[in-house]
């Protein structure tokens, strides 16, 4: 029990950490495009990022998933440091 709420509390913060799967689809900086399909998300304007990301957590997408698992925060921080 309190190795699961340890590992569920330690990622929370690491940037990288919680990043690291979108990277496989998405690319290092974000520059691919993910499954041949998404837009390039590093050259998106920040607003445009966060509503996207907002609207997966709702969506039919492929995005569903990962999305979902994103705080506000953490949709803020995504968009901060890759968008325009
Ligand atoms: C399995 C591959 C995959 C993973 C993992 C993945 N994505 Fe995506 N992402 C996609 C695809 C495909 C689209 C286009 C989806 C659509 O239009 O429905 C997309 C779209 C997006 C978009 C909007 C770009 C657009 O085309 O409108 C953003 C922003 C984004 N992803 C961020 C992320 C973030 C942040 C993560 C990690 C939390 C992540 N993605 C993980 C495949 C992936």
């Amino acid at each position: 029990m309190k190795y699961i709420l340890l590992f569920a509390l330690i990622p929370i913060n690491l940037f990288s950490s919680y990043i690291s799967i979108c990277r496989q689809c998405h690319g290092k900086n974000f520059e691919k495009r993910a499954l041949g399909k998404s837009k390039i998300v590093n050259q998106m304007k920040k607003e445009d990022i966060k509503k996207r990301l907002m609207y997966f957590k709702t969506s039919n997408s492929i995005m569903k998933s990962y999305a979902s698992s994103l705080s506000k925060k953490q949709i803020e921080q995504i968009a901060n440091v890759f968008g325009r």
